[in-house]
C-alpha cells in the first residue's frame, strides 16, 4: 500500500498564524500536526508517502521532511497549483499510486487511534474504499455518511444543510484505484472544489462497496484555534513523561511532563503537567500549565501559562496569565498585555 498526505491549501480559517507557514506545521505538543499523519500512515505499515503541496511558504514543508529519511519513510512531493480540492489532489497521484491500495491522510486531521489493523483488512478485501467515521455534534462542517438499517452505507454528502446523521466522514481514507476515473469525470462542487465525498458518493452509486469503522477515540480536525489548541491538550495528555535535563532546584513539578535537553528552571516555577519544555528553554518565576507546550528556545518570566502553544525563541515577559493563546515563533511579549493573545511569526508586542 501506498500513503499521500494533502499537505496544501491555504489555512484561510488559521490567519494570521497561517502566513508564515503551512497550518499542517503549526506544532501539537511541539511536533508538526502533519508528523501525527505520518507516524500513523508508518504505524499502518506504509513506507512510500506522497505530500501534496501548494499554498503559502510549501518549501517549508520539503525543508522539514526532506526525503523523508530522517522519518523512515521515503517522500515524493507533488505540487497542487491551487487548492482545487480534496479529489483533486489525490487525483494528481495516479502515477505515484501506481494501482497499489492507497491510504490518504488529510495533513490537518488528528487521530489517536492506530490504523494498522484497518488497513490489513482493506488490504484483505475486495472493497472499492473503506472510511472512518466518528460521531460530532456539529455536523454541518463535515463530510457525513447515512447509514441503511441493515448498517451498509447509504449516502456520503459534503457538509450537508440538513444532515441525516451526525456521523462525520474523518479525513482519512483507504482507496484504490478505481477512484481515479471516477474523480476525471467529477463536477466541481459549490465551493468550487472537487469533492472526495462526491467521488465516494460515485462509488456507491456503481454498486462498489465502501466498508467503514467507527471511531470513538480521539479525532480532531484542527479548523480552528480553539480546535488545536484541544488537539494539543490531547496529545499531552498521552505522552510518557521524562526530563532530559538537570532540575536541581525547588521548582514545583507534578503530572505528566516532559522536559528536554538544557533546559532551566529557577526555584519559582511550577509545572503543572500534562506540559512540555523545548531544548534550550528558560523559565523563571512562573507557573506552566496544564495543557502548555512551550517549543526551543524561548524565554518565559514572571508570568502564568495554561492552555497554550508558545513556539520556539519566543520571550514572554509580563506580569499576567495567558490563556488559550498560541504565540508564533520569535514572537516577543514584554509587559502587561490581554488574557488571550493570538500572535503570528515574527510578531513583537510591546504594551
Ligand atoms: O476533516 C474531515 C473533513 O475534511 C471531511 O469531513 C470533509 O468531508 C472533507 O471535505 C474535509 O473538509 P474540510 O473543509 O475540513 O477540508 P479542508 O479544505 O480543510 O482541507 C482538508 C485538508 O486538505 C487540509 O489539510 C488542506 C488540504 N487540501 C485541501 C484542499 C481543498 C489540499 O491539500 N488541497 C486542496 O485542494
Amino acid at each position: 500500500m501506498k500513503g499521500i498526505i494533502l499537505h496544501g491549501g491555504h489555512g484561510t480559517r488559521l490567519r494570521p498564524l497561517t502566513y508564515a507557514r503551512p497550518k499542517q506545521l503549526l506544532p501539537i505538543a511541539n511536533v508538526p500536526m502533519s508528523q501525527y499523519g505520518l507516524e500513523s500512515i508508518k504505524e499502518a505499515g506504509i513506507n512510500e508517502i506522497a505530500i501534496i503541496i501548494g499554498g503559502n511558504n510549501s518549501q517549508k514543508v520539503r525543508e522539514f521532511y526532506g526525503d523523508g529519511s530522517n522519518f523512515g519513510v521515503k517522500i515524493t512531493y507533488i505540487e497542487q497549483d491551487e487548492p482545487r480540492g480534496i479529489a483533486h489532489a489525490i487525483g494528481l497521484c495516479e502515477k505515484f499510486v501506481n494501482n497499489e491500495k492507497f491510504l490518504v491522510f488529510l495533513g490537518d486531521n488528528v487521530i489517536l487511534r492506530k490504523l494498522s489493523d484497518y488497513a490489513s483488512e482493506f488490504e484483505k478485501s475486495s472493497d472499492s474504499a473503506k472510511i472512518l467515521l466518528c460521531e460530532v455534534s456539529n455536523p454541518k462542517q463535515f463530510g457525513i455518511a447515512d447509514i441503511f438499517e441493515d448498517g451498509s452505507i447509504k449516502k456520503i454528502m459534503e457538509k450537508p444543510k440538513n444532515p441525516p446523521t451526525n456521523l462525520a466522514v474523518i479525513g482519512i481514507y483507504f482507496l484504490t484505484s478505481e477512484i481515479f476515473e471516477i474523480i476525471k469525470n467529477l463536477e466541481p462542487s459549490w465551493r468550487n472544489e472537487l469533492e472526495i465525498t462526491d467521488a465516494l458518493q460515485v462509488l456507491l452509486e456503481t454498486k462498489k462497496r465502501i466498508s467503514y469503522n467507527i471511531i470513538t477515540k480521539y479525532w480532531k480536525d484542527t479548523g480552528t484555534i480553539e480546535d488545536i489548541i484541544d488537539a494539543n491538550k490531547t496529545i499531552l495528555n498521552n505522552l510518557q513523561k521524562y526530563c532530559n535535563s538537570k532540575i536541581e532546584n525547588k521548582s514545583k513539578i507534578t503530572g505528566n511532563v516532559i522536559i528536554e535537553k538544557n533546559v532551566k528552571l529557577n526555584d519559582n516555577v511550577s509545572l503543572n503537567g500534562p506540559v512540555i519544555i523545548g531544548e534550550n528553554t528558560k523559565i523563571e518565576n512562573s507557573t506552566i500549565g496544564p495543557n502548555v507546550s512551550i517549543g526551543k528556545n524561548s524565554k518565559i518570566k514572571n508570568c502564568s501559562i495554561k492552555n497554550s502553544i508558545i513556539m520556539d525563541n519566543v520571550l514572554i515577559e509580563i506580569n499576567e496569565q495567558l490563556e488559550n493563546s498560541i504565540i508564533g515563533h520569535n514572537s516577543k511579549i514584554t509587559k502587561k498585555t490581554e488574557k488571550t493573545l493570538i500572535l503570528c511569526e515574527d510578531s513583537k508586542l510591546e504594551l
